[in-house]
């Protein structure tokens, strides 16, 4: 029974109450990033309590869909995206529906790609209010009391990002999944481009009017002649090499104006030898001036990637204690683990860091960066070696099976060049930090969860002797996901194609390619003669090369091809020119033969920094697989996505574990103090706020990631 005194008292308290108090207004939290709210109803003392106060099932998951989505609550409405990446406005006492707006209703066919969405933009001024948020390639603004578009902003309410990019790009695939930031009347966005062997769109930011939907500033990610950072590239970089964007999402710090936006690799992600040079602005974190897009300052974190070391989160604003003085600083974590701070206004490191030499690459025509930057200090919060001592002793056949294949691998160390030997990624492609990002409290104490998983990965030349057009297609453009036998990588959600025509009809797949779906970016650059090939190759033989199927058991590595040689053709029937000449054999995690990490525990954790000092409060796993604990073994962690929320009430809260659990811990020492089963994967960071004097913590449930069903729900937890 609830209380008769509480909504009185809550009346009473409100003029004192100020918004940020009650809402979640902006996506993780606040414009700094922090994730934290100053909520503090929920505490130590009655988590353990917590109950579902309401449940809302979208109603729209499909096979291998998610929700990514951090919401937005504003005056007690709940904002969020559903798996099809409809937006929604739901009673955020009760969950009840208040409207939905389908993005792709009457727009016809949407190409380029859709992605996920993992959050919106809320903006207000005096009367005004929009929200802004992101659907495929297309920016849409939309009345938050009516969920109608507003058809003054750009063309009939929604702005195309794949225009704008001041060179052609017609064809390339691109979505916005993480929410821009706003600045006064400025949204600044961010894009997933292409990152693959084929052609990719460049991500340079943009800044739009809120208002209008027009274009009021650009960065050139990949500079323009004339522009500082070009000498870094060859010289026709700017006309043909994509990604160098910024797909984790951006902070603001309004006070001086700045943008902090993290930019990823350039594209391709694993081959370089058309990109020879450092590959400014790709790999940094920059700070650029809010209002024109001016840079101020720049880091670069990895020269010359041949990783996908994107930063895999946007940083967090914060202060932190130096010699008795408050310092602005910014916090950037990164897959391999590690945490990078910076001065806010100058980009001085704020902690001890070195260049160090790292190996050469061996691959054909590759020029790899002789040195990498190494922060010092913090330690990492990822371990960052696989050496045999790591191997996992979960069984003796398991250990003995992963032995031999990390033997056959280049031996690892940090920085371990691609081959077509197999290079073990530790921390994997995937983090080490990922995209959930990490929270901060006032007391610059950062909580970040982490992935150990080693991933294994082997290049292949992209000239396949004796294969058809079909087949090169194939090898050049969808090996990496698809896997070299077009068995799917079930641990990433990627569909078999092996006996596709059983499934899908020739036009099914065509418009497909046009339009990508879910995760799968689009190939709409395809000549026809290229496009019918293709599906040739995938259609009329059902059978996929089974001689490499024997893959997904330890490394799932093919064994590699010889003789790469550029394609130098052009012309509708000749394969798409790539100017790379190996493409990945896919995004593999390293498992043992039963299908569990291949490194020892633990394989995610939860870790609390001090970054006044660069010291660990404490660190522990995060997850466990409940059918090895009930073998008697110590909880392993999982494999986790979404990021961690934490209250001045001193609580941590993440779902993120493929358990498919939801927790709760006490900040100062990482004790769990609560956990509750979720409907599907929590992958997701949760949202805390208030109302009616109560407080609740919302997480999106849409599962589908590692292997683990999608879902469709979004649960709110609250004091009985
Ligand atoms: C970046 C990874 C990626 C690449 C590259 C990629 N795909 Fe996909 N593909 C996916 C994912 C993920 C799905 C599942 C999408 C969904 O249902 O949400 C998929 C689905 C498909 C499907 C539908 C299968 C089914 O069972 O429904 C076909 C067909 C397909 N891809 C063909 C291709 C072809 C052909 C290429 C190369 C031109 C390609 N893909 C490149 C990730 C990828």
């Amino acid at each position: 029974m609830k209380s008769p005194l509480l909504p009185l008292f809550a009346l009473l308290l409100a003029p004192w109450l100020c918004a940020a108090d009650r809402d979640w207004p902006v996506y993780l939290g606040d414009a700094a990033g922090t994730h934290y709210s100053t909520l503090g109803q929920i505490d130590r003392t009655n988590v353990g309590r917590l109950r579902v106060a309401w449940t809302f099932h979208t109603g729209d998951a499909g096979p291998n869909s998610q929700i990514q989505c951090n919401p937005l609550i504003v005056d007690g409405v709940l904002y969020g995206s559903s798996p099809q990446l409809d937006l929604l406005a739901l009673d955020a006492a009760t969950g009840a529906l208040r409207w939905r707006f389908d993005p792709f209703a009457g727009r016809g066919e949407v190409t380029g790609g859709r992605g996920v969405n993992r959050g919106l933009v809320f903006w207000r001024e005096g009367n005004e209010r929009r929200i802004l948020y992101t659907a495929g390639r297309f920016l849409h603004a939309v009345d938050p009391a009516s969920g109608k578009s507003i058809p003054s902003f750009g063309v009939d309410g929604r702005v195309d990002l794949l225009e704008g990019l001041d060179r052609d790009v017609s064809g390339l695939s691109l979505a916005g999944t993480t929410p821009g930031a706003v600045y006064r009347d400025l949204l600044i966005v961010c894009t997933r481009v292409g990152e693959g062997p084929a052609p990719a769109a460049p991500g340079h930011i943009r800044a739009y009017d809120v208002r209008t939907g027009q274009r009021r500033w650009i960065f050139h990610t990949i500079p323009h002649p004339g522009e500082e950072g070009y000498a870094t590239w060859p010289p026709d970089a700017w006309k043909e090499i994509g990604a160098a964007n910024c797909w984790a999402g951006l902070v603001i710090d309004p006070e001086r104006g700045l943008a902090f936006v993290p930019i990823g690799s350039a594209a391709f992600d694993f081959w370089g030898g058309n990109r020879i040079g450092a590959d400014l602005y790709a790999n940094c974190l920059l700070a650029l001036d809010a209002a024109t897009g001016k840079r101020k300052w720049h880091f670069q974190l990895v020269h010359h990637d041949l990783w996908d070391r994107d930063p895999p989160a946007p940083p967090v604003l914060l202060n932190v204690r130096r010699e008795g003085k408050l310092v602005p600083a910014v916090a950037q974590i990164t897959k391999s683990g590690h945490v990078w701070l910076f001065h806010r206004e100058t980009g001085e490191s704020l902690f001890p860091w070195r260049e160090q030499p790292v190996p050469k690459s061996e691959l054909a025509g590759e020029m790899s960066w002789p040195t990498q930057p190494f922060p010092l200090k913090p330690a990492p919060f990822a371990r960052q070696q696989f050496t045999e001592e790591e191997v996992t002793t979960r069984t003796p056949a398991a250990h003995d099976a992963v032995l031999a294949r990390l033997r056959q691998a280049t031996p690892h160390v940090p920085f371990s060049p691609p081959s077509t030997r197999g290079t073990i990624i530790l921390p994997g492609f995937d983090g080490g930090g990922e995209w959930g990002g990490a929270a901060v409290d006032p007391e610059g104490i950062l909580y970040v969860n982490a992935n150990e998983m080693a991933w294994i990965q082997q290049m292949i030349p992209t000239q396949v002797p004796g294969a058809n057009l079909g087949e090169t297609i194939y090898t050049q453009l969808c090996v990496a996901c698809h896997g070299p036998g077009r068995e799917g990588n079930a641990a990433q959600n990627v569909p078999s194609l092996v006996n596709v025509a059983a499934k899908l009809k020739r036009e099914e797949v065509a418009t497909l390619l046009r339009t990508g779906k879910g995760m799968m970016p689009a190939f709409n650059f395809l000549t026809p003669p290229q496009r019918n090939a293709l599906l040739d190759f995938l259609l009329n033989t059902s059978q996929g090369t089974s001689d490499r199927n024997d893959t997904e058991i330890v490394g799932g590595v093919p064994p590699p091809r010889t003789n790469a040689s550029p394609s130098a053709r052009r012309g509708e029937g000749t394969p798409p020119t790539l100017p790379v000449l190996y493409t990945s054999s896919g995004y593999t995690r390293f498992f043992d033969p039963d299908g569990y990490p291949a490194l020892r525990p633990p394989w995610g954790t939860l870790n609390a920094l001090d970054l006044n000092t660069g010291e660990y409060r404490w660190q522990r796993p995060l997850g466990e697989l409940p059918e090895l604990t009930a073998q008697g073994l110590p909880p392993t962690g999982t494999e986790n996505y979404g990021g961690p929320l934490v209250t001045a009430s001193g609580l941590l809260f993440i779902g993120a574990t493929k358990d498919e659990n939801f927790r709760a811990f006490d900040s100062a020492t990482g004790r769990q103090l609560f956990e509750i089963a979720l409907p599907a994967g929590g992958y997701a960071t949760p949202a805390t706020y208030s109302v009616n004097g109560k407080q609740y913590v919302v997480i999106a449930c849409g599962g589908g990631k590692m292997g683990t069903k999608s879902g469709d729900a979004y649960v709110a937890f609250a004091l009985p």
